[in-house]
């Protein structure tokens, strides 16, 4: 594991933009496993700017996101997709056939979870995964539970994650949706390489129990120690 102690959420952005940008240089193809949340928005910000530049381009890559809120439209100005849109995909040159969310609005959830899972398969896993962590240590939405679920799966959210993410929804844990959609541990621990980041000092305690703790899955993320290839980008 490498773990990168950035100045500040700048900092950590261009650092992590740096990580992605180097993985599609060096394999124009490749898949990325791609997250939602705050704390990659700089991320997302400072590769549209070196695309913009002509440094970097996704033409040929292929997107795979961790998750998407079910029972929320897809138009719906919270849905991952629409964040996607807005935060990197509307000014990159990726081919929105090569974007790839789950489908929160789906009628049957397990023949949804199971397309997904076989549509990572199909594409030969993921090249780089970039994760955000819950002040839960839940990664996608893989919530604590007594055993890691493997398959991408319907997750009821914690009463925890649904109160983080209250300010997307007008403040109001009950506004946000009861369910998402989330790749299971397996994708996420077979991607060739996981970059994972967090800002604010109120992320240390859960990055520090992640890699230094037991592993276990009542703190998903600290799967990740048994990771061959982890970077960890911490500001605070
Ligand atoms: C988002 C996701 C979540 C977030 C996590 C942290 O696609 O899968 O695991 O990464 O909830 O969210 P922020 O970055 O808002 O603190």
């Amino acid at each position: 594991m490498k773990l990168i102690h950035a100045k500040d959420y700048r900092d950590m952005s261009r650092k992590a933009a740096n990580v992605v940008s180097a993985q599609v240089i060096l394999k124009e193809s490749s898949v990325l496993g791609l997250a939602t949340g705050s704390t990659p928005i700089g991320t997302y910000q400072q590769l549209i700017e070196w695309h913009k530049k002509g440094d970097v381009s996704f033409a040929n890559a292929v997107t795979v996101n961790l998750d998407e809120y079910c029972a929320l439209p897809a138009s719906h100005e919270q849905s991952y997709l629409s964040f996607m849109n807005a935060n990197f995909f509307d000014h990159i040159d990726l081919r929105r056939e090569n974007a790839h969310l789950p489908n929160g609005m789906a009628k049957s959830y397990e023949a949804e979870c199971e397309a997904y899972d076989a549509l990572i398969a199909a594409l030969g896993g993921i090249d780089l995964q970039l994760l955000g962590i819950g002040p839960n240590g839940h990664i996608g939405f893989n919530e604590p539970d007594e055993q890691f679920v493997m398959g991408t799966h319907r997750a009821r959210l914690s009463d925890a994650t649904r109160l983080a993410n209250a300010r997307f929804f007008g403040g109001s844990a009950e506004n946000v949706p009861e369910f998402a959609i989330t790749m299971g541990i397996r994708h996420i621990m077979q991607a060739k390489r996981i970059l994972l980041i967090a800002n604010g000092a109120q992320k240390l305690d859960v990055i520090n129990r992640a890699l230094n703790g037991p592993v276990t899955p009542r703190l998903p993320a600290s799967i990740l120690q048994l990771h061959p290839d982890l970077t960890v980008i911490v500001s605070a």
